[in-house]
């Protein structure tokens, strides 16, 4: 397929409650490589297969959650026509200039509306994957330190106005929706989650349902292998890191997964699998009396935790 308009999940902010612990724990742990520190004290991480500067922002804070979820764009042309896009849908947008993030360009920013901050930049410093781009090794050092993902995969926000969402997520930034959980019949099966790809993945970004704006279930981090995602199950075990669940396979998504807790509380997933839809794809849906499954296909358990915890 021919990438245009908004090409990925580019970067997420998220607040931390003891910078050194969560540092620490995102660089030795989930096995990210750091790139920056800036005079805010913001640390920068990136995956080890990433090419672009960063991913993921730690910004030291009081409580813990997500500040802004941003995409990368094709080009600063599409950037300008998103703005003016968002605009017409009746968003209200921002400039953030040039530099403001370590390494990236302008980025525009609005308020979506399950009130979750969303950007779209065009520029980000590409620092490579420390293998080179003349007769690479296929990995390096940093692909086995800790749990090493390969990237940021998708983020999963909870926030009111979901049907909202969709519509701009679909008509006006080009995403297309992969699999739907539906609510229960009485209520007449309003879609309480929805998967949205902008790619060949089952998903870029999710939302579900829920009354509180704003909130971060949870940021993804793609493993290459389901084998993969149970030596990160062991890493974990190893670093007495909490685990909400698995390791087990989702039905929605058909991922291998685990769903974890960073130091701060933000919940954090290693995830494989899957398949690859085209924009073209019906989507699939799962109805509410088999939610469980859609989540945890192993056992068919709806987790109190997974529905309720949030940052
Ligand atoms: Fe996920």
């Amino acid at each position: 397929m021919a990438m245009t308009g908004v090409l990925r999940p580019g970067h997420a902010q998220l607040r931390v409650m003891d910078i050194e612990a969560a540092r620490k724990f995102y660089r030795d742990v989930l096995g990210l490589v750091e790139t920056g520190v800036d005079a805010q004290g913001r640390v920068f991480l990136k995956a080890w297969d990433e090419r672009d500067h960063h991913s993921v922002i730690l910004r030291p804070a009081d409580t813990a959650g997500i500040d802004f979820f941003g995409f990368k764009v094709l080009d600063k042309a599409t950037l300008d026509q998103l703005e003016k896009d968002v605009q017409a849908f009746g968003l209200k947008t921002e400039r953030i200039p040039a530099g403001e993030l370590m390494e990236t360009g302008e980025r525009v920013r609005f308020t979506i509306p399950s009130g979750h901050a969303i950007e779209l930049y065009a520029e980000k410093k590409h620092v490579g994957n420390g293998l080179g781009q003349l007769n690479p090794a296929p990995w390096g050092p940093d692909a086995e330190r800790g749990i090493a993902p390969v990237r940021l995969d998708h983020g999963l926000l909870y926030g009111p106005n979901v049907a909202q969402v969709k519509k701009l997520f679909t008509e006006v930034l080009g995403f297309f929706l992969v699999e739907r959980i539906l609510g229960p019949k009485e209520a007449g099966e309003p879609e309480v989650a929805i998967f949205l790809s902008c790619s060949h993945k089952t998903h870029d970004i999710a939302f579900v349902e829920h009354p509180e704006p704003g909130k971060l279930h949870h940021l993804s981090f793609l493993m290459p292998t389901w084998e993969r995602v149970q030596r990160a199950a062991d890493i974990m075990g190893m670093n007495k890191v909490s685990i909400d669940i698995g390791p087990t396979r989702h039905g929605v998504t058909r991922g291998e997964t685990i769903y974890a807790w960073d130091p701060s509380g933000n919940r954090f997933e290693t995830f494989a699998g899957g398949y690859q839809p085209y924009p073209d794809a019906e989507p699939i849906t799962w109805t509410f009396e088999q939610f469980g499954y859609g989540l945890d296909y192993t056992t068919g358990k709806l987790h109190d935790t997974f529905l309720g915890v949030v940052t």
